[in-house]
């Protein structure tokens, strides 16, 4: 079974060929990052110009890295949504099109279930049922994975995602674009304790995200400063990370225990995230629950994901017509 996923959902365009919902052959990514980095975030009109000019010859390298001609191919996984409308038109377009000219099934794929589905690309698989935490620069979702592409929603944020949250701080403080990453080196030179940052707890009892007041008490605290020593700098990135981490770590463990479940799947962009990877790992072997994170270059956008969460749904007999269209808010689970 030879599966070709693409995805365009935000400023990656990727495409990937995968074999019996597990091997992959290629994975070819293509970063619009220098693009967006003058803008500190990204610019939908530019990502999907940018999807337009490159989507053939990413396709092309992953059919060509894979060996794979295109009529060998069994099915086109494509992201359908959640994302920027104009940037997923472009890949669901394109599949579409391939899809149509070749007779092969077209499969449309949530791109959050993608992000899941990056953990069964490992040599060590999640066993159903399971708890998926994905933190990405759009979305921060908490799901309950009861059985194979079976959903419920615990919890999601309220405001900003993880990842747009590291975004936002790192152009507060002048750093680029994406943030997270440069947060997280600049993280390593500070004190994680240095400023006081508020936790949020939802007065509802709701078992959501927020992070828009850590992020506001970062903006206030570094006006109220002044000038940005780098020591002061890496002091901010420290705390802010530390403060990100310990909501996402301590929502997490308390959903897996209050369910019971003994395994938590952490995926998306913000998984890349070392400290995460390493309190999530901790706080889970304390309590007796296995920790599976995919290796960085699965976490970040990629379509290798797509096709896996693809293949899962065409063999359980999805298959879309060519009047499957982009869904921006299109939910896993509600
Ligand atoms: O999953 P992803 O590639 O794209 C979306 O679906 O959004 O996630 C991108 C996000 C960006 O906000 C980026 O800053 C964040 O993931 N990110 C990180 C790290 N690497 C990427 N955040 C924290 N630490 C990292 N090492
Ligand atoms: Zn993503």
């Amino acid at each position: 079974m030879l599966v070709l996923g693409i995805e365009s959902s935000c400023d990656e365009t990727a495409a990937a060929v995968l074999a019996d919902g597990r091997r992959i052959l290629s994975n070819v990514v293509a970063s619009q990052d220098s693009i967006h980095a003058p803008y500190g975030g990204v610019v939908p009109e530019l990502a999907s110009r940018r999807h337009l000019e490159v989507i053939v010859p990413v396709v092309e390298k992953a059919l060509g890295d894979a060996a794979v001609r295109r009529d060998d191919l069994d099915a086109v996984a494509v992201t359908q949504g959640p994302g920027l409308v104009g940037s997923l038109l472009v890949g669901c377009s394109f599949a579409k099109a391939l899809a149509w000219a070749h007779r092969h099934a077209l499969v449309p794929v949530n791109h959050l279930e993608g992000h899941i589905f990056a953990a069964f690309l490992t040599e060590d698989p999640p066993e159903y049922p399971f708890l998926a935490l994905v933190v990405s620069g759009g979305h921060t979702a908490l799901y309950h994975a009861r059985a194979p592409l079976e959903y419920g929603l615990i919890g999601q944020t309220r405001d900003d995602a993880a990842g747009e949250a590291f975004d936002k701080v790192a152009k507060l403080l002048g750093l680029g674009f994406p943030g997270g990453p440069i947060i997280e080196r600049v993280a390593r030179d500070g004190d994680p304790g240095a400023l006081l940052l508020p936790l949020a707890n939802m007065t509802d009892g709701a078992q959501d995200f927020s992070f828009s007041g850590i992020k506001t008490s970062v903006s206030l605290q570094v006006k109220r400063a002044g000038t940005l020593t780098q020591a002061w700098v890496a002091d901010v990135a420290a705390s802010f990370q530390a403060a990100v981490v310990k909501m996402l770590v301590r929502k997490t463990v308390r959903a897996a225990l209050r369910l019971g479940i003994k395994r938590i799947v952490l995926t998306g962009g913000v998984a890349a995230n070392g400290a995460l990877r390493a309190a999530l790992g901790r706080e889970a072997t304390e309590h007796g629950i296995t920790l599976h994170v995919p290796p960085g270059r699965l976490c970040t956008d990629n379509a290798a994901m797509i096709a896996a969460a693809g293949t899962a749904r065409l063999h359980a007999g999805t298959r879309a017509s060519l009047a499957m269209n982009a869904i921006p808010d299109l939910p896993l689970a509600v």
